[in-house]
């Protein structure tokens, strides 16, 4: 977000506070397209790449297994994996891109029903069937069935909570505690009964206003694409990307055409390679620098119309035309002065979340439910508080190459069995107690082994005998309340009014969304205002 646009005059220098995916990729784009303009990186900590952190562990000598301990796979229809994906074409490393097909074991997906049973989400009649007849069907029939005849909203509202919409267009609150509360699990690691529908059921919303109903909208929407076939055609961004960064227009629109047909992407060692070969480009940039290991304590305007930064160790960074935030804006309140603006940015929490990683050699627990993994909808008891469990071994395995190059990809698969699972914990759950509610790493590893028997009937002796690790991500999410988009637009006028045209937010809390294309597509976008 730019509240202020300015295009930067020759040579200008410019700060980025965060080396997450959303301010390298910043960072890389801003390069390129002015290479005249000098960047400082800032990161408080010694290794770049944020919440993306694909460690590796040796589970026997000279064997080493990835474990990640963030993001792991980008969705392929958002326009950000198309600029991820070209970007590391252009650093030569498309040998990396890894991809599932639609029809992949690995692209099915399962909810936790209220009696603790796996119920797979339907793709096909029999699982339709299955699902209808499962507790998690409850409303949903009756539901769709009559949403067209449906009012909408008896007085026009601003902004309502995810769970209150789904709830009207339904006319019961069955469907979104069966099944919409586990995506947003899965996503925000939020409550839905408190995130703005708005901000995270836009098109949804939409449709509603438009057209009085979603089934009535989604039927008009599909016979409009019946009337006549469209050329194919890049989005507007990406159109835009093309042109400015010089990149061959049909050939960016066939890569677009083949990722926004694929449910999801990864790399191979994990998905750090992302923020790893964006650095390495960095540092091979003239007029690029990082500096690791020291955090912004405070930015601000320094008089000459110029803004500098203050680091942890007490250098001064100064002489900045622009500065690129790309932290959570109650990291960012820390560092800014104007009292209005610190209540402003406080009001946004993010949550925390507990990752649980296991990783068992040469057995496959969980064969007869390969999928994506399970989400828990607010409907489940759940006592331990679990958002989901990622099925990593069923991804990695079935993992293709994106590019044919006759080498073996030996690294897309270890040969043999194997189970390796990704647990997210607390989220919300955790919000009453805040971050002092967090529990020791055993109390987790106990809540998950206890879960996965109870919902997969694995043994305790297995789960005993595999390699385990807790990593709490401490307010990684920031959370949309209801009236989010209102929110950010008076944060918008407080920034001009602080900073003009000397500050920039990015990340996910200032971008189109949460995910790592979003706040790639992010870093485009502004870098290509300023440029
Ligand atoms: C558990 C989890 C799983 C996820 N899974 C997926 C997924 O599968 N797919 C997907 O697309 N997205 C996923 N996401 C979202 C994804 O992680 C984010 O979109 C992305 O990492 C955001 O990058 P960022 O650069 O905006 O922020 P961050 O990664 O938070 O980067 C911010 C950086 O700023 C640094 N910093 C903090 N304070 C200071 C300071 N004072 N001074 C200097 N530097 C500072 C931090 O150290 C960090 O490096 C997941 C998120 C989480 C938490
Ligand atoms: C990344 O992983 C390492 C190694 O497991 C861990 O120590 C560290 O806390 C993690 N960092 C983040 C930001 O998740």
């Amino acid at each position: 977000m730019i509240p202020q646009c300015g295009k930067l005059a020759a040579n200008s220098n410019v700060a980025v506070v965060g080396a997450g995916v959303g301010g390298l990729s910043f960072a890389f784009f801003l390069s390129k397209l002015r290479p005249d303009v000098s960047i400082t990186v800032v990161e408080a900590s010694k290794r770049q790449g944020g919440w993306i952190n694909s460690s590796k562990i040796e589970d026997k000598p000279g064997h080493a297994v990835v474990i990640e301990k963030g993001p792991r796979t980008l969705r392929g229809v958002a326009p950000g994996t198309t600029l991820i994906i070209d970007v590391l074409k252009s650093l030569n490393q498309e040998n990396a891109v890894y991809y599932i097909e639609s029809k992949s074991e690995a692209n099915r997906k399962f909810l936790l029903a209220p009696n603790d049973k796996l119920v797979q989400v339907p793709n096909s009649p029999r699982t339709f069937y299955n699902f209808m007849s499962s507790p998690l069907g409850k409303g949903f029939g009756s539901g769709l069935l009559g949403e067209a005849f449906r009012k909408g909203p008896s007085h026009k509202q601003s902004d309502e909570t995810a769970h209150n919409f789904i709830s009207r267009r339904f006319g019961n609150e069955h469907v979104s505690n069966n099944i919409f509360s586990a995506l947003f699990h899965g996503i925000y690691a939020g409550d839905i009964k408190k995130i703005s529908a708005k901000r995270t059921l836009g098109a949804m919303v939409e449709l509603e206003q438009k057209q009085g109903s979603l089934v009535k909208g989604m039927i008009k929407k599909s016979l409009s694409k019946l009337g006549g076939v469209s050329e194919p055609q890049l989005p507007g961004s990406l159109r835009e990307y093309g042109i400015l960064m010089d990149r061959d227009a049909d050939g960016l629109l066939e890569l677009h055409s083949r990722l926004k047909k694929l449910p999801m992407l990864g790399l191979q060692n994990g998905l750090e390679t992302f923020p790893k070969a964006l650095a390495i480009a960095l540092e091979n940039t003239p007029n690029v620098r990082i500096v690791s290991g020291d955090a912004s304590s405070r930015f601000g305007m320094s008089g000459d119309g110029k803004s500098e930064i203050h680091l942890a160790s007490g250098a001064k960074l100064t002489n900045f035309h622009h500065i690129r935030l790309t932290n959570t804006p109650g990291v960012i309140s820390k560092m800014v002065q104007n009292k209005n603006l610190i209540h402003q940015l406080q009001k946004v929490h993010s949550n925390t979340v507990v990752l649980v990683n296991f990783y068992l050699a040469d057995v496959d627990l969980i064969d007869s439910y390969h999928s994506f993994g399970y989400l828990v909808p607010q409907s489940n008891r759940n006592e331990e508080r679990l958002l989901g469990v990622i099925f990593d071994s069923v991804i990695e395995r079935n993992f293709k190459p994106f590019v044919e190059s006759g080498e073996p990809h030996a690294a897309v698969r270890q040969d043999g069995k194997y189970t390796k699972l990704t647990a997210m914990l607390e989220g919300h759950y955790l919000n009453g107690e805040g971050l002092a509610g967090l529990k020791d790493n055993s109390f987790y590893i106990n809540s998950v082994k206890r879960a996965l028997s109870r919902h997969m009937a694995i043994s305790q002796e297995a789960l005993n005998r595999g390699i385990w690790q807790v990593t709490p991500a401490k307010e990684c999410l920031p959370q949309f309340f209801v009236g989010y988009d209102d929110w950010l637009a008076q944060l918008r006028e407080q920034f001009v009014e602080n900073y003009g045209s000397h500050v920039s937010l990015g990340g996910m809390a200032f971008g189109k969304g949460p995910g790592v294309p979003d706040v790639v597509m992010d870093g485009f976008e502004d870098a290509a205002k300023l440029a």
